[in-house]
């Protein structure tokens, strides 16, 4: 598929079938992440794949109330957790290197993002979800001190097909030389 097109057609699954994803296509999936672009190079990301249903169930509790990916998260094949080693990304020597801290955020988010197009490339559907307890997610997963849990995805083969959301016009978007120039 197509950048483009991937980009376009990619939607947030919130419904899947209970078809097995195999291991060779979670590879390339994963493979997709690895290759982000990350700060000087430093891929704070980790990936946990879920399985387990009791695992998978227990991320659901984690989720806000009446998070609409909740029985996503507890009943698609798989759950990946993208989590970041803090302290990395944006720093140079230890230090920070800008005004906006610690930058695992936009890292893992690029990965993440590289993740389900190809994702969606392979006929497989995804949502970013970020509306949980994080601290939580990270007890559950026994994730180590230095490190956060910044998001999650269900993966698995899509049992809808979302009418796209509206985008803002490019026109409300973009500037030309200053800020609010159009
Ligand atoms: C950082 C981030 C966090 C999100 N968190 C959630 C979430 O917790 N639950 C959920 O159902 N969708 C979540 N979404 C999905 C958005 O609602 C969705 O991407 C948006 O409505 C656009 O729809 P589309 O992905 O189908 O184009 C999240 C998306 C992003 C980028």
């Amino acid at each position: 598929m197509e950048v483009l097109e991937a980009i376009k057609t990619r939607r947030s699954i919130r419904r899947y079938k209970t078809t097995p994803v195999d291991d060779k296509t979670l590879e390339i999936v994963l493979e997709a992440a690895r290759w982000a672009p990350s700060w000087t190079n430093t891929q704070c990301w980790r990936f946990i794949v879920v399985r387990d249903g009791n695992v998978k169930a227990e991320l659901a509790n984690a989720l806000s109330e009446n998070n609409a990916a909740t029985d996503a998260i507890r009943n698609a094949p798989i759950t990946i957790v993208a989590c970041a080693e803090l302290g990395k990304s944006g720093f140079r020597h230890g230090e920070q290197s800008t005004d906006k801290g610690d930058w695992y955020m936009f890292d893992v988010g690029l990965a993440m993002q590289n993740l389900v197009l190809v994702a969606h490339s392979l006929g497989l559907g995804t949502v970013h979800v970020g509306a949980f307890d994080a601290k939580k997610a990270a007890s559950i997963l026994e994730v180590p001190e230095g490190f956060c849990v910044v998001s999650m995805t269900p993966l698995g083969y899509p049992d809808q097909e979302p009418k796209p959301r509206l985008r803002k016009e490019l026109s409300e978007i973009v500037f030309y030389d200053k800020y609010g120039v159009k």
